[in-house]
This record gives structure tokens, sequence and C-alpha cells, in this order.
């Protein structure tokens, strides 16, 4: 084994450098770490939980008061989770509606199904959003909808632009598409951005609204509006801050304890730590 400047290492040098770099492959997540973070349904639920409990607005009736789902209507959920908004849905389209909703996570859709209201129509199938056009075709008892919505989920799935036409192929005459998505600013973000390098599978989320959403909405529907979603998270201790920074897909364990001290800090001089975590929402139709 050779050191940095090319020299031949001691047996005693070799066996500590190989620990030194063992341990810090272990702290850096890949790529792929990063997506099966992403669909981890234990880290889902428990981010949601924790976003639920300290962030100023209320982000699930903000979102199905603009979708405003109507009894009787046929809705598409993609990249649907355990379930935040297709199990409301159920309840919004009543028993002449339907829910059809799609996520690569078996053990999400599992979730979900456990959770179906007894009478409700919901199709609940676990595949990537990528084969959604085969899906639809296949396996959805319903083929076309009213309203196609994905929320935290489409930037996840690198043909997004595949799966937005086939979102908006799927719409009923004078249906809606509704996508929404993290939106800069993001305070966590930001504050481990300090201290470590936030990798681009983070960052392209953070701007997918305004770089992605927006132009493939203006080229493809008849007309489309914009929401912002603002919000502010409280958080009342370093412990609960640092467990939902561990279950983030940006986590770097190099950087736990500078992000700790920042927090600690705040947190004894006002008694909690805040952060902006803001989101878009674009609703886009299809002629009559
Ligand atoms: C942040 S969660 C959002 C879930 C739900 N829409 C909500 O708001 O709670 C992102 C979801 O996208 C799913 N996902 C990621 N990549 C996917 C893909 N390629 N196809 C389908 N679902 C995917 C994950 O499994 C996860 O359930």
């Amino acid at each position: 084994m050779l050191d940095l400047d090319n020299r031949p290492l001691l047996k005693a040098e070799s066996i500590s450098v190989r620990f030194v770099l063992f341990n810090r492959r272990e702290t850096i997540m890949s790529s792929d770490d990063r997506a099966n973070r992403a669909r981890a349904s234990d880290l889902l639920a428990r981010r949601i939980e924790i976003n639920r409990s300290f962030s100023s607005g209320d982000f699930d009736g903000w979102l199905l008061e603009r979708l405003a789902v109507k009894p009787g209507e046929h809705v598409l959920d993609v990249g649907c989770g355990t379930g935040a908004q297709s199990i409301p849905f159920a309840g919004m389209v009543g028993p002449g509606g339907s829910v059809s909703a799609l996520d690569i996570s078996a053990a999400s859709i599992a979730t979900l199904q456990s959770k179906i209201p007894a009478g409700s129509r919901v199709q609940a199938v676990a595949s990537d959003m990528a084969d959604l056009a085969g899906v639809i075709a296949d396996t959805f008892t319903t083929k076309q909808y009213s309203l196609a919505q994905s929320s935290y989920a489409l930037y996840y799935c690198d043909k997004h632009l595949h799966v937005l036409d086939v979102m908006r192929g799927a719409l009923k005459p004078g249906g809606r598409c509704a996508i929404f998505t993290t939106n800069r600013p993001h305070g966590l973000v930001d504050l481990a951005a300090r201290f470590s390098e936030i990798p681009p599978e983070v960052e392209g989320p953070l701007r997918f609204g305004p770089t992605v959403l927006k132009p493939y909405f203006e080229n493809n529907f008849i007309r489309y509006d914009v929401q912002h979603f603002h919000n502010v998270v409280t958080v009342p201790s370093t412990d609960i801050l640092i467990e939902f920074y561990r279950q983030t897909t940006y986590y770097d364990a190099n950087a736990e304890e500078k992000i700790r001290a920042v927090v600690d800090d705040e947190v004894k001089r006002s008694g909690n730590y805040q952060y902006e975590k803001n989101g878009y929402l674009i609703i886009g139709f299809v002629g009559g």
C-alpha cells in the first residue's frame, strides 16, 4: 500500500490508514444509500411525524384545500408513500370516485393498504413511477383521472418528464395535474451546507419547481397556477433536530457535531431552533 506521497507504508501505518478510510466511507452516503433513504417507509413515517409536530403551517390541510377534490372524482397519486394524500382523497371522493396510488416502496404500500377506509375504492400498487404507463394500462382499474397528483416525490425519479407526460396523458378532459415539491429557502439544508457538501440529489429538488416544473407546465397545459407554501419549523431540542437530520438524504456524520454545537447554542439562547422549510405547488389544467 502507498501513502499519499506514494511512499510504501509500514504495516502498522497501513492498518491505521485503512481503518480511517473505512470509517470515512461509512459516514458518507452513496447515491444508492440516498435513494434507499428516500424510499424507506419507517424513516418517511418519522420525518412526517416530526414535521407535523413542529411546523407552523398545516401542510396537509393547505394542500388538500388547494387540490379541492370533489365527490365522484378519480385521483391518481404518484409516489403516494404511506398515504398522506391518498387516504384523505379516499374520503373526499366518496363511494362514487376512486384513488389509484403507486409507490416504489412495497412497505409503504402495505402501510397504506392497512389504512384504507372500509367501502372506499383505493387501489395501491408497488412500482417504479417510471413504469406508470404500464401500471395504468395493465393494473389500475381506473384509466382516466380528474386529478393526477404527486407530492414530495417526482424529483426522485430520473425520468420525471416522462412521468409527467404519462400523468398528463391520463387526464380526462378538463382534468388537472398537481405537483408539490420542496423549494428554497430551506434552513436545515443551509445549516448543513455550512459543514458538509450538499449532494446534487438534494440541491436539484430544491430548484425543481422553478427550473423543471414551471417550463414544463407552461408548454403543456392550457393554464397553470403556482402557489408557495411558507413554513417555519420550531424544534424544541437539539436531540430532536439531530434525529431529524440523521433521517435526511443529506446527512453527513462528519458534520453532525458541528451542527449540534450551532443548534445547542441557539436552543440555550432562545429555547428552540427555528428554520424555514418551504414548498412549491403547481397545478396545470387540460382543455375541457
Ligand atoms: C417524501 S415521500 C412522499 C410520500 C407522500 N406523497 C407524502 O407526501 O407523504 C417520497 C416517496 O416517493 C417514493 N419514490 C421514490 N422514488 C420513486 C420511484 N422511482 N417511483 C415511485 N415512488 C418513488 C418513495 O418511496 C417515497 O414514498
